[in-house]
């Protein structure tokens, strides 16, 4: 493997890897924790529970952001010669790229502690079901964008098979 294949290689492993922890803990919290403690434990046991969790999960959330911002800035640098001309590649991306942003948003807003966010922290499992819904359809665009680049287009799929009869 040379040099630039690992860093390629780092940078795709970091970003997907970022997902998983992520979006892993954010469905954990809102389907298994949240409804597993509201049933279970008094309310200020559960109010401790929750900040303990908080403390801990809001360095994953740091983190997970500068990692998807350094790791995605890199792939999409990389893949822009790649896809060059190609709209719609760069529409399904960019858009992509606005509802991680919006996903990165609430995730900050529900780790942090600052007034302004209170309101979304109130209605913390609203917004964590938003927060998954939106994470799915990201994860989705960017499953379809790297299929969709590696299925060759129908056009060059007829040249393909037009010069094998050819050849025979
Ligand atoms: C909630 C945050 C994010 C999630 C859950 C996420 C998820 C993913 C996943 C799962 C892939 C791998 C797709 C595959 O190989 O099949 C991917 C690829 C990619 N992501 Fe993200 N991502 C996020 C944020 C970002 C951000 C902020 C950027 C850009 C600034 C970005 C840019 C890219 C690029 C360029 C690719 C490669 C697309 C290709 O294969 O052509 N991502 N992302």
């Amino acid at each position: 493997m040379d040099e630039m294949m690992a860093l390629d290689f780092s940078m795709r492993f970091l970003h997907i890897a970022t997902a998983i922890c992520l979006v892993g803990g954010s469905v954990f919290v809102a389907y298994v924790l949240a409804p597993a403690a509201n049933i279970s434990i008094e309310q200020d046991q559960h109010d401790k529970l929750r900040a303990a969790i908080g403390q801990r999960w809001k360095w994953f959330v740091h983190l997970g952001i500068t990692l998807f911002l350094i790791t995605g800035f890199y792939n999409y640098y990389q893949a822009i010669p790649r896809h060059k001309g190609d709209g719609l590649y760069h529409a399904f991306l960019g858009t992509k790229i606005l509802l991680a942003l919006f996903v990165m948003f609430i995730a900050s807003a529900l780790a942090g502690r600052s007034k302004a966010f209170e309101a979304m922290r109130n209605r913390r499992g609203l917004w964590l079901n938003i927060l998954v819904l939106t994470a799915a359809v990201v994860i989705a665009l960017s499953s379809y964008v790297r299929t969709r680049s590696l299925t060759p287009a129908p056009t060059q799929q007829a040249t393909v098979s037009e010069t094998e009869v050819s050849k025979t």
